[in-house]
Order: structure tokens, then C-alpha cells, then sequence
């Protein structure tokens, strides 16, 4: 029982944790791009499947309960993820030998501080996001309609000078770039990486962060070019 206590203090534990955690988000991440795919078919399927996410598991769950279930596992992730990458991050930095040259230090905390500069981006993009389209927080959103999401995202991305939309495409691109490191951390977590399959591990990291952000990037750019409307 100590055993297992302990295990999230060691460097392991920690990455075991942000492996876990990361992965879970990756799998919402595709999910929710794929999800949002469907606004290509129109305003009615993709309200429907909105309404859908709420109404998973019924009549055996009540609304919005298994919903809620995805949300609590989304939420626990990213609060596991952000402590596991902060302790170690700080753990680090206390083992590092103090005489470092300027240039070693530059390329030995390139990655790290992608990570952490990028998380902190992501993380304030997603309570603009919720701010945005989930909760409808006037002055975020110009005319939110609880009940009709495809209205939130067409008026979201079209309203005030497209700065919404561009807002999205610059936390896109953090997003990129840290679902790859991530992806990349991961492997070598996993222990994956040899001078074998590194080639092949590298293109699959970035596989996975393009085909995600890339999918996500088509809605705010749908709506700018007037494909979506
Ligand atoms: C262009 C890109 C995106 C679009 C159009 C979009 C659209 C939406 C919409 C419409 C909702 C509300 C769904 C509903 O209430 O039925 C939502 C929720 C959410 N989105 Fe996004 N999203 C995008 C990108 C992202 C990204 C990049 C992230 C994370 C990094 C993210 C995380 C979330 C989260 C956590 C929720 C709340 C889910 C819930 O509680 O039900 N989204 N998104």
C-alpha cells in the first residue's frame, strides 16, 4: 500500500501519470475533431449529435450522466497531467548540475519549455474555449444559443473581425506542437525508441498531433472562406 502511495512521487510514477493522462486526452482530442466533422453535414445532424452526447446510454442513464462521467475522466487527466509535468519539471531543475554552458542549457530545455509555455497556453485557450461554446459568456460569444451549438460555431468564428477564429488557429498550432512532443515523450516512456523505429515513431507523433489540429483547424478556416455558414 505504501508502495503505491509512493509511486506518484518517483520520476517514473510522474511519467507513468502524464503517459496515462496524456493519452486519455488524445483520445477526446481525435474525438472531439471527428465530432466536429459533422457540422459538415449540416445544422441538423450536428445539433443532433450534440444532443446525442447528452442523451448517451439511455434510458438506463439519466441526461447528460455519461456525459459527465467522460467529463470528470477529461478533468482528472488534465489536473494529473499539469501536476505530474510542474513536479517534474521542478524535480529537474533541482538535479541539474549547476555549471551548465548557455549553449547546452538552450537545447537540453528546448522541449521542456515548449511543454510547459505551450501547456500554459493550451490550458488558458481551453477556459476561453468553454467560455466561448460551452458556457456562452456574453461578450465572448456574440449570440449564444444553448440549444443550437452549429449557430454557436458559425456566429462564433464569424463574428468580431474573425479575431475568435484566429485566436483558434494560433492555440492550434501550440496544440500541434505539444501533442507531438507528447506523443514523442510518450514512446520513449514506453520505451519504444531505438535507432531503428526513431524514424518511424517520429512521423507517427507527428501523424497523430497534424491529423488532429489539422481537423480542427478546417472548422474556423471553413467559416472564413465562407464553406461553412
Ligand atoms: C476549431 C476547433 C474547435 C471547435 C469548433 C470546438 C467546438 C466545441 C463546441 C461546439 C463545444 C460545446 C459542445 C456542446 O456543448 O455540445 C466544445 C466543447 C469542448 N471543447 Fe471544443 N472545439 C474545438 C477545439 C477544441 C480544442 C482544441 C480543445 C482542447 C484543447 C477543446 C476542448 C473542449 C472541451 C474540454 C469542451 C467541453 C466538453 C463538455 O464539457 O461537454 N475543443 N467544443
Amino acid at each position: 500500500m505504501v508502495g503505491v502511495m509512493h509511486f506518484p512521487q518517483t520520476t517514473i510514477g510522474k511519467k507513468v501519470i502524464m503517459a496515462i493522462s496524456g493519452v486519455v486526452w488524445i483520445g477526446f482530442l481525435a474525438a472531439h475533431m471527428f465530432g466536429n466533422l459533422k457540422v459538415y453535414t449540416g445544422a441538423e445532424h450536428f445539433n443532433e449529435y450534440a444532443e446525442g452526447l447528452r442523451t448517451l446510454g439511455a434510458p438506463i442513464l439519466g441526461y447528460a450522466q455519461a456525459l459527465w462521467v467522460l467529463r470528470i475522466i477529461v478533468i482528472v487527466s488534465i489536473v494529473a497531467h499539469m501536476w505530474a509535468a510542474l513536479t517534474l519539471n521542478q524535480r529537474n531543475r533541482q538535479a541539474r548540475p549547476a555549471r551548465y554552458t548557455e549553449h547546452k542549457k538552450l537545447s537540453a530545455n528546448y522541449a521542456t519549455l515548449t511543454m510547459i509555455y505551450g501547456g500554459v497556453a493550451i490550458f488558458f485557450f481551453i477556459i476561453y474555449h468553454l467560455m466561448h461554446f460551452t458556457w456562452g459568456v456574453a461578450g465572448v460569444h456574440p449570440s449564444f444559443i444553448a440549444t443550437d451549438p452549429y449557430h454557436n460555431v458559425i456566429a462564433g468564428f464569424s463574428s468580431y473581425g474573425y479575431v475568435p477564429a484566429i485566436i483558434y488557429l494560433i492555440a492550434l498550432v501550440f496544440l500541434a506542437f505539444h501533442l507531438f512532443h507528447g506523443t514523442w515523450s510518450l514512446f520513449q516512456t514506453l520505451g519504444l525508441n531505438n535507432k531503428t523505429y526513431d524514424g518511424a515513431l517520429h512521423g507517427l507523433a507527428w501523424a497523430v498531433a497534424l491529423v488532429i489540429t489539422l481537423g480542427f483547424a478546417t472548422v474556423p478556416l471553413g467559416v472564413m472562406f465562407g464553406l461553412l455558414s
